[in-house]
């Protein structure tokens, strides 16, 4: 039994060191295993390629299989990569250990940006200050691209330009995650950069922050998934129409124009999934709120995120196509979009299952009075040096 590995992350020294493996470069990998494969016997080959969450019908892993087996009739040559990322749903009790170090380490980062922040600032100064938090206390690095996103920005998902000065009318999203020995926290924090959130603000925090609480509340030992989603999709929905911002609960608008298809309103404002596993990659397999297939439990070893969110962009009456139905309804929501215009809220937490029950491990502000308390204190520079964390990296 041979195993060949290759990985970008490690690099081959780091490789043999952490895994104790022989590495290759990806280069030279075909034909190491063109040598290795020559001997007469029937050789069973796993394959562990890309973890694509989603799959695609041919894989570039699909693909090598495929060559693998021609070139060598006696090999049975296998995608194994399915079953390995069924084996990362369920997390060992050493790996919920680091990403509760993970999630700490980022915690920490979330309230030094809200004792940093002023009007004025840059968000690339934020950002700095968080991945220096990041470091200072032992993680590697961020887990994924830094988000510190201001104003118009706080309303795209993935923003990672964090290029822009705010001023005091901003709202600004913060998704961030320190990677600790490899495994990677997912916390976002929305605050004003005021310190102080506007009456329209706060509405829109407050809707995001009832649904997260309802999705919670479903985020029990060995439930569905789904029922996270189904609960946080309901009350951002309630919450919409009561704000003017759609027509009513369930209210659909066209959004295809070629093909009339609709969509729920709902999606102008909240398009994106309630919440996704955590682990070694940012979007991990694992228990989230997507899906509704009996798979998604909430079993102990599961590590996962509820991440439900709001935005208002600055274009959204521009992109809906322009068909009489749509008309009808950009004149009644045009108000309440003007109104909240640039409010970008997402808020984001990580828990962890044991057979004790669902944990809410990131526990960073995020109640409206605790976000602005923490604001509210002065900045007298970064924390002191916290030794607790230096010393988890010690051992
Ligand atoms: N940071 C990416 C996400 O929240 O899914
Ligand atoms: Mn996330
Ligand atoms: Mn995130």
């Amino acid at each position: 039994e041979r195993e060949v590995w290759t990985g970008a992350r490690l690099g081959l020294p780091g490789i043999e060191r952490t895994l104790g493996l022989e590495g290759r470069e990806s280069a030279t990998l075909l034909r190491v295993l063109d040598s290795l494969l020559t001997g007469d016997s029937t050789t069973i080959l796993n394959i562990v390629g890309d973890f694509a969450l989603g799959r695609q019908s041919q894989t570039e892993t699909d693909q090598r299989v495929a060559a693998l087996t021609k070139r060598h009739p006696r090999v049975v040559a296998r995608n194994v990569t399915a079953a390995v990322a069924e084996l990362r749903r369920i997390k060992s009790a050493a790996e919920l250990d680091l990403i509760r170090k993970a999630v700490a380490i980022t915690v920490d980062a979330q309230r030094e940006a809200m004792r940093f922040i002023e009007p004025g600032q840059n968000e690339f100064e934020v950002q700095a200050l968080i991945e220096y938090t990041f470091r200072r206390n032992g993680a590697e690095r961020p887990g994924f691209s830094t988000i510190v996103g201001s104003g118009p920005n706080s309303t795209t998902l993935h923003y990672n330009a964090d290029d822009r000065f705010f001023d005091r009318n901003d709202v600004i999203v913060m998704d961030i995650g320190a990677a600790y020995h490899g495994y990677s926290a997912d916390v976002t924090r929305t605050v004003p950069a005021s310190g102080k959130f506007s009456a329209d603000q706060r509405a829109i925090y407050q809707a995001v922050r009832n649904a997260q609480a309802a999705a919670e509340r479903q985020a029990k030992l060995n439930a569905q998934g789904h029922l996270m989603a189904d609960s946080a999709s309901a009350v951002i929905e309630a919450a919409l129409a009561k704000l003017g911002l759609i027509e009513a609960p369930g209210a659909t608008y066209d959004c295809n124009m070629a093909a009339s298809q609709q969509c729920d309103q709902l999606f102008l404002y909240y398009m994106h999934g309630v919440g996704h596993g955590i682990g070694l990659d940012v979007h991990d397999p694992g228990a989230a709120g997507g899906s509704g297939s009996g798979a998604a439990l909430l079993v102990p070893g599961s590590a996962f995120t509820i991440e439900p969110g709001i935005y208002v962009r600055p274009n959204l009456l521009d992109i809906i196509p322009k068909t009489p139905r749509n008309l009808a309804m950009i004149a009644k929501i045009r108000p309440a979009v003007e109104r909240y215009r640039n409010i970008g809220v997402r808020i984001e937490d990580d828990y962890i299952v044991t057979e004790q029950g669902v944990e809410w491990i990131s526990r960073a502000p995020r109640e409206i009075s605790e976000i602005e308390a923490l604001m509210a204190q002065p900045w007298t520079g970064p924390a002191p040096r916290d030794i607790t964390k230096i010393d988890w990296y010690r051992r």
